[in-house]
Order: structure tokens, then C-alpha cells, then sequence
């Protein structure tokens, strides 16, 4: 089949699960990903004859994508602050949200001259420590999750960029005592209310972790609750909280922090201007 066809094909067959410009964007990755095609090669080689492995290998993607599987699980990567990142089923895919929680976070760091200790909760494909530890050689990262193949993930991607972070399995919810004192904490906990769960999209509730999506009861601000809890004993004064958060319940957690030993509570908002990150100090 010639290129061209293939491609009118792939449109057609895609066009009732997803918009014309997400189906050419699957498309370039695909060439490039298996093919090493850049953007352009299907306009200037419109008449290209795939063989027949070409062809099996994007029906094989072209299947898994009608079944709303996103391209970031068919093709096992993902990209986060412009580095490669290792996905699997067994973690969420991480967001371009989290990105510029962790660009808050670098802008914020070089203030400092010691190693800061620094604990990512909730840690998921490692994306957050990882990157912190690309950026930051002076820190000093610990990241949890209660899920062990969760943590297979992040320990992969660490090898893959060479990140000293030491990952451990935790359950923060039982958690209360750290053995040192810390200087950062960082979480982007789940969030999502099981009531939730009938307005969500199929690619995202039929494929991604619930554990990292889900909180375990009708409380979209469980896992804060815990997290700041927890922040409270083991963060040292000065120390510093971070959040990523739904910007619904933004002004929830606000009065929550509050009521703990926090001040200089200051709300970070996404590129679309919404309040999306929370940044709190430890009084
Ligand atoms: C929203 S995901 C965030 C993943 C990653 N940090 C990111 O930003 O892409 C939340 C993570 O919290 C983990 N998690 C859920 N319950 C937990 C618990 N009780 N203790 C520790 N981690 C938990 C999940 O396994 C998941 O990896």
C-alpha cells in the first residue's frame, strides 16, 4: 500500500474517536518512533510503498488506538521536561501540569547552598525526583509509592538518566515518622472522588492506575490531608511544601494548610492561568 493510502486509511478508521489534528500528531510520532521518519517524509514521499512489516506495525498501533489506549502506553514513552520517560499501565502518564510544578520548584532551589533532603510522595514514573536530580545535583531525593510495579517503573527510568534518587515503598497513609528531617516535600497525589468517575474519559479511566487516580474515599483532598499531616512532623521549619492540585479544590487546601503550622501559602497557576500548584513554608 502506498503511503498516501495508508495514511486516508489510518484517518478514516481513527476519525469517530479522535480529532483530525490528534490523528496526524499519532501518525508523525508513529513513522518517527518505529520508522525514524521525520514530520515531513509522508508530504514529500506521498507514493512511498510500505512493506509489509511497515504495514502490520501501524496496524498493530492502529488497533490499540481504536480501543482508546493512549500512544504513550502502545509505544512505552512518554516525554516530560523534554527527557524520555519509560510508561506502562502500572503508572499515570505524567502531565505537562506536573511540568511546571517541577520548573517552580528549580526556579526556587538555587537559592539554596546546602544539599537540601528533599521526598516526592506518590512518586509514580519517578518523572518529578528524576528531573529534579537531572537539573539539581545538590539534592538529596528519597520518592515512595505503595506501588511496588509503580516503583519498577521509576527505578528503570533512574537507570535510564542516570538519577541518584533512592526510591523506597511506602504507604503515606500509615506513614508518620521519617529518619530525617526534610528540607522539601513534593506531592501530585490522586485526587479524583470514585463518585467522579462517570465523567471521566475511557482513555484515561480504562487504562491508566486508579491507585493513582483515585482517592479511597469521597474526599478529593484525602491524600493532602495526610501529606500535610506527615509535613507537619517531619518537615524542618523554613522547609517547604509543594502541591499539585485540582484547581476546584485549591481554596480548600488553602484553609486547610492553614490550620497547620504553614505560612507564606502562595498558589502557582498553569499555562492556561488556572490555580494549579500550592507552595507552602513550614513556620
Ligand atoms: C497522581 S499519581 C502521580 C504520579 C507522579 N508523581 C506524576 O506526577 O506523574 C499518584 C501516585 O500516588 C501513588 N499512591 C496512591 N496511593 C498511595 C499511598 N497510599 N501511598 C503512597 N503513594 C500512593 C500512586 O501509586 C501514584 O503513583
Amino acid at each position: 500500500m502506498q503511503l498516501i493510502e495508508y495514511r486516508n486509511h489510518f484517518y478514516k478508521e481513527l476519525k469517530t474517536v479522535y480529532s483530525l489534528t490528534e490523528i496526524q500528531i499519532f501518525l508523525k510520532r508513529l513513522v518517527k518512533y518505529y520508522f525514524d521518519w521525520d514530520p515531513t517524509f509522508i508530504a514529500i514521499h506521498p507514493n512511498y510503498a510500505l512493506s509489509q512489516s511497515e504495514t502490520a506495525q501501524l496496524d498493530f498501533v492502529l488497533l490499540e488506538l481504536k480501543k482508546n489506549k493512549p500512544i504513550q502506553y502502545i509505544l512505552n514513552e512518554t516525554f516530560f521536561m523534554g527527557h524520555s520517560f519509560y510508561v506502562d499501565e502500572s503508572v499515570l502518564i505524567p502531565r505537562p501540569e506536573t511540568e511546571e510544578l517541577v520548573s517552580w520548584m528549580l526556579s526556587d532551589f538555587p537559592l539554596s547552598k546546602d544539599k537540601l533532603n528533599v521526598l516526592d510522595i506518590g512518586t509514580g514514573s519517578g518523572c518529578i525526583p528524576i528531573v529534579l536530580a537531572i537539573e539539581n545535583l545538590n539534592l538529596n531525593i528519597t520518592a515512595i509509592d505503595v506501588s511496588h510495579l509503580a516503583l519498577e517503573v521509576a527505578k528503570k527510568n533512574a537507570k535510564i538518566h542516570d538519577a541518584d534518587v533512592n526510591f523506597i515503598q511506602k504507604d503515606i497513609t500509615t506513614l508518620s515518622n521519617w529518619d530525617q528531617s526534610l528540607d522539601v516535600i513534593v506531592s501530585n497525589p490522586p485526587y479524583i472522588m470514585p463518585e467522579e468517575k462517570k465523567e471521566m474519559l475511557l482513555n484515561v479511566l480504562n487504562y491508566e492506575p486508579h491507585l493513582a487516580l483515585f482517592t479511597p474515599e469521597d474526599d478529593s483532598l484525602f491524600f493532602y490531608k495526610k501529606i500535610i499531616a506527615f509535613a507537619e512532623i517531619n518537615l524542618k521549619t523554613k522547609g517547604v511544601l509543594y502541591f499539585e492540585i485540582n484547581p476546584k479544590y485549591i481554596g480548600a487546601l488553602k484553609k486547610m494548610i492553614s490550620s497547620y503550622s504553614f505560612k507564606d501559602i502562595v498558589v502557582g497557576n498553569d499555562i492556561f492561568g488556572k490555580n494549579r500548584m500550592l507552595k507552602a513554608i513550614k513556620k
